[in-house]
This record gives C-alpha cells, structure tokens and sequence, in this order.
C-alpha cells in the first residue's frame, strides 16, 4: 500500500512523464508544419510515389541500361532510325524478335514496302538493317545438338 507521500511522488512523475511525452509530439508536429511551409510538396513523400513507368511517360526517350524504356530496345548506332521507321506500325517486339541475316532482312522490309505501306527507307534503310543484324544477330544454333552417352532404362510393366 502508498502512504500519502507516495501517492503525491507517483502524481507528480506521472505528470512529469505525460509532460514530456506532449512536448515531444508537439515538437515533431511544429517540425513538420515548418517543413511544409518551405516545401509543401514534400518531395521526401512525393518521390516514394513517382514509380518508373510514370518517369517513362515523363521522358518517353529515356535510355535505362542500355535499353531504350519506352521500345525496349537496345540503345546503339541506328536506334533513332529504327524508333522513327519500324515502330509505328506494330510493336518493337516484333522487330526485336525475328533474327535475320541481312538479305532476309531486305527482303522483309521489301514486303512490308509492297504489301503493308511501309515508305521508302532511303538512306535509312542501311542504317537500320545494320542496327537488327549488329543487336539482333539471326542466332547461330538451329537445333540442339544430339544427345549421347544416354543411360536408357527398361520399361517394366
Ligand atoms: C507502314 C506500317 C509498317 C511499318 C512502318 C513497318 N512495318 Fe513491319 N510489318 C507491318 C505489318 C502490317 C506487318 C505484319 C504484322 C503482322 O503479321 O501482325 C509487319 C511485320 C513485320 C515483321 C514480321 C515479319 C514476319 O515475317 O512475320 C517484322 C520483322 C517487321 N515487320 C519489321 C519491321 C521493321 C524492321 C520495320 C522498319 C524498317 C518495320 N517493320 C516497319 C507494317 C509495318
């Protein structure tokens, strides 16, 4: 059990504490009134909110790694070309996916100028068909090679 003197004393550090603990709050809220009055966008917040797809539509030429965001494709000699020229029609994607030589190439840009209303490329054209077969070059390997040293085993039943 308190006496009346230890019940006074508890009174009094309990209130102390409580004091404390007020200031403090005070204190953060002042600090971040202040803090909005110079910067009330609160770019500390704001920024955490800004994710990158919002930066790519910001800046639809950014280049990331070497790769152009918005394209995806790879950032190199020829890319401007490449974006003006193949990517108005259809997606980079199809571009980035067929891995040709350089007359398959040709051939392919021959047809879409006959049958798809693709331009004349001009000058444009070496500069592209050398962009594909140097970042997209047609892939060596056509099958997997042939499996041996093979441990076939016996299908019981
Ligand atoms: C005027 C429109 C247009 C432009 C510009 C254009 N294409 Fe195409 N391209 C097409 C169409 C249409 C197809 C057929 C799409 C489909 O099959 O869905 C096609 C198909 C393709 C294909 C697939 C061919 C195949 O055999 O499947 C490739 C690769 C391609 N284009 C590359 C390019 C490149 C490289 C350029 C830039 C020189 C380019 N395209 C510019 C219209 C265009």
């Amino acid at each position: 059990m308190m006496d009346g003197d230890d019940k006074i004393r508890w009174i009094a550090k309990t209130i102390s504490k409580l004091t404390v603990s007020i200031m403090m709050i005070l204190g953060l809220v002042i600090a971040l009134l202040v803090y909005y009055a110079i910067d009330p966008t609160i770019p500390a917040i704001t920024n955490l909110m800004v994710n990158d797809d919002v930066d790519s539509i910001k800046d639809p030429e950014r280049i990331e790694n070497g790769i152009h965001v918005r394209t995806g494709l790879i950032e190199a000699e020829g890319l401007q070309a490449v974006i003006n020229n193949c990517t108005n029609c259809h997606s980079a994607q199809l571009v980035m996916q067929n891995r040709m030589d350089k007359d398959r190439w040709i051939s392919t840009i021959r047809w879409m100028q006959r049958t798809q209303n693709l331009w004349e490329l001009g000058d444009q054209e070496e500069i592209i068909v050398n962009y594909l077969i140097e970042n997209y070059p047609p892939r060596k390997k056509g099958r997997r090679q042939a499996l041996n040293d093979i441990q076939w085993y016996k299908l019981e039943n």
